[in-house]
């Protein structure tokens, strides 16, 4: 059976109303080239432009997400600098990235995740859950308890729907670095990750991406580890030219 492979475009704190351009040249690549056939394509621009790209981008082959939402479970209100949930699926976002390790640094704990996951579930907004360990968490050998530990804080174990969940695994020592964990790694922590969850969520098959500065130079070595269902993209996604290759080369 061929899986859906995703590929998440995580713009961060770039692009303006021109970016468009660039999502454009993706839509219009995958237009002509249809043999690419197994993969979902999602963009998370900054939320100031998530309306404007959603009108001007119908198209099926590509999916919008917001970088984050409000923690304050309600639609409307007095919450001066929020958005909340309703507000980001009104803007055109199917999808969340919650959890990244560049907001926890800012101001998000656990308890905020958790709180921002079940409101973005009860809003039908898909969350792209992010997970990683520090350098020295690394370093210690205690990768996997820390993973462990920030799904279990983060994550109700009667509340979830997996459907509409996809975890992200970003090694915090990997993004914006140049730096890959080898698949040896990364085969060992995914296998552990699908075993946990098995245990502690009884979900069988969990959508688990890989994160951390992935170029059109490591994707197809990434791509052999089985249990990866694709990538949260950063830096290589702000241009459709290396974004689009790296879709290729990961299916080359
Ligand atoms: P990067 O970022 O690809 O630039 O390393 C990935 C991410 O932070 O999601």
């Amino acid at each position: 059976m061929n899986k859906t492979i995703y590929f998440i475009a995580n713009w961060k704190m770039n692009g303006n109303h021109n970016s468009i351009n660039e999502i454009e040249r993706v839509l219009n690549f995958f237009k002509k080239n249809t043999i690419y056939k197994f993969k979902k394509i999602i963009f998370c621009p900054p939320s100031n432009l998530l309306t404007s790209f959603r009108i001007k981008i119908k198209s099926k082959l590509i999916d919008f997400g917001a970088q984050d939402i409000s923690k304050i479970n309600v639609n409307n209100g007095p919450y001066t600098g929020q958005l909340s949930a309703k507000m980001l699926k009104d803007s055109g976002a199917n999808y969340v990235i919650i959890g990244h390790s560049e907001k926890r640094l800012i101001d998000e704990d656990f308890k905020t995740i958790k709180e921002k996951i079940n409101i973005s579930l009860k809003n039908k907004l898909k969350i792209i859950f992010c997970i990683g360990e520090n350098l020295s968490q690394k370093n210690k050998g205690s990768s996997l308890n820390v993973l462990k530990k920030q799904i279990l804080s983060s994550l109700d174990v009667n509340k979830i729907n997996f459907n509409n969940l996809i975890i992200a695994y970003e090694p915090i020592w990997s993004i914006g670095t140049g730096i890959v964990p080898t698949n040896n790694y990364l085969d060992k922590i995914y296998r552990n990750l699908k075993k946990f969850f098995k245990e502690k969520y009884k979900v069988n098959s969990p959508i688990m991406l890989y994160g951390g500065s992935v170029t059109t130079d490591n994707v197809a070595t990434l791509g052999k580890i089985g249990l990866i269902s694709g990538f949260l993209i950063g830096g290589a996604s702000l241009k459709s030219t290396s974004f689009i290759k790296i879709i290729k080369n990961y299916f080359k």
